[in-house]
């Protein structure tokens, strides 16, 4: 057998690393131009490196806050228990508004609040020792639960083949080979030759900065297209496959990713290409019941009326900004998750990864 494939590129550092009881982050805003890995020394900062985007995507968001709140509670070890449970809640509220719409966010430092809830620590050192050891256990789940999903996504890569995604649901937003792109590392793994088509994604640009990026790094075949060529490419034969992420999926399978999803997938539609969507077990939202109910996050207009450094709207305009749409889950051919690819109607099979997540990580 051939070795297991789970970190995507040796060009491309670690989104995140947790050594000598520090967490060190990738600077996400500044590539591809520059790698600077930021140490993180007290939960405001981790609030703002989620705010800002140094670390994104929504399950190394999640396994960001669970290091975060471990880098909140560190100092904190010599408190009385009841204290250092207080404290850590109140830690917990805090970077949970960090951002508003990835799941993964609240699902991790739930995670962690559970720890503080069901074990009788002797005292808050052993508290704080057990925090580290979950959040390490929710960095290890992820990290699996990316190559889970290549597995199952590897094989609706065929050779020829021109394989469009949106935003960066890559490597550098997971801690192993992304959700939407391990297919595509498996796949050229195996040998397989096909296309990749980025969408650069505005405003931000993680397609171009971050997608475009890790994959030529890692060798893959990657063209850079404008959010606007997507319908021409398809319109012309070139797309035969669509594979995106997800920020948080509802029990009905309705899809929430970056801005401009819903237009892929509408188009998808029209051309009859299929449209998938890697759906982490983490970014499952069954307590919400369709993408109506969630929460969009609106971003500042300068992400808008500039490109770069550079204005390029009139002053005073007004601008809307939200990050992310809703793509209703009639749109989706199916969800790849680390358990199989659920088909529609998704509801039943949401419930069952969910569960099945769930269970084995509590028993782990
Ligand atoms: O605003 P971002 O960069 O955090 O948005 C990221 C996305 O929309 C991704 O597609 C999603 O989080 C899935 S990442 C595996």
């Amino acid at each position: 057998m051939g070795t297991v494939m789970t970190s995507a590129s040796h060009h491309v550092p670690a989104t995140l690393q947790w050594r000598d009881d520090e967490l060190h982050l990738l600077d996400q805003t500044r590539l591809p131009l520059q790698i600077h890995i930021e140490r993180q020394d007290d939960a405001q900062q981790v609030w703002q490196s989620i705010r800002q985007l140094k670390v994104r995507g929504a399950p190394a968001i999640g396994v960001a806050a669970a290091y975060g709140l471990c880098v909140a509670m560190r100092p904190h070890q010599a408190l009385g228990l009841p204290e250092f449970r207080e404290t850590l809640r109140q830690n917990a509220q805090y970077l949970n508004t960090a951002r508003p719409t990835a799941v993964n966010l609240a699902w991790a430092l739930q995670r962690m609040l559970a720890v503080a809830a069901a074990h009788a620590a002797v005292d808050s050192a052993d508290l704080y020792a057990r925090l580290v050891a979950e959040a390490r256990r929710i960095h290890a789940e992820d990290t699996a639960i990316c190559a889970g999903i290549g597995q199952h996504g590897v094989d609706l890569i065929r050779p020829g083949m021109g394989v469009l995604t949106h935003c960066n649901a890559g490597a550098l937003a997971t801690t192993g080979l992304g959700t939407a792109t391990a297919p595509m590392y498996l796949a050229h793994q195996r040998g397989t030759r096909f296309k990749v088509f980025a969408d650069e994604t505005r405003p931000l640009l993680q397609g171009a900065r971050l997608t475009a990026w890790e994959l030529q790094s890692a060798g893959l075949d990657v063209t850079l297209i404008t959010d606007n060529m997507a319908a021409s490419m398809m319109a012309s034969g070139q797309v035969q496959l669509v594979i995106v992420g997800t920020d948080r999926v509802t029990a009905n399978g309705d899809v929430v990713n970056k801005i401009g999803t819903l237009g892929v997938a509408v188009l998808a539609q029209h051309f009859g290409v299929p449209f998938y969507v890697a759906c982490p077990s983490s970014t499952i939202d069954a307590a919400t019941a369709s993408g109506d109910q969630v929460e969009i996050e609106e971003r500042t207009p300068d992400e808008v009326t500039g490109f770069g450094d550079t204005r390029t709207a009139p002053q005073a305009m007004p601008v809307r900004n939200p990050a992310f749409d809703v793509t209703p889950h009639a749109l989706v051919r199916g969800l790849i998750t680390e358990h199989g690819i659920i088909k529609a109607p998704f509801d039943e099979g949401l419930r069952r990864v969910a569960r099945t997540a769930d269970d084995a990580s509590r028993t782990a």
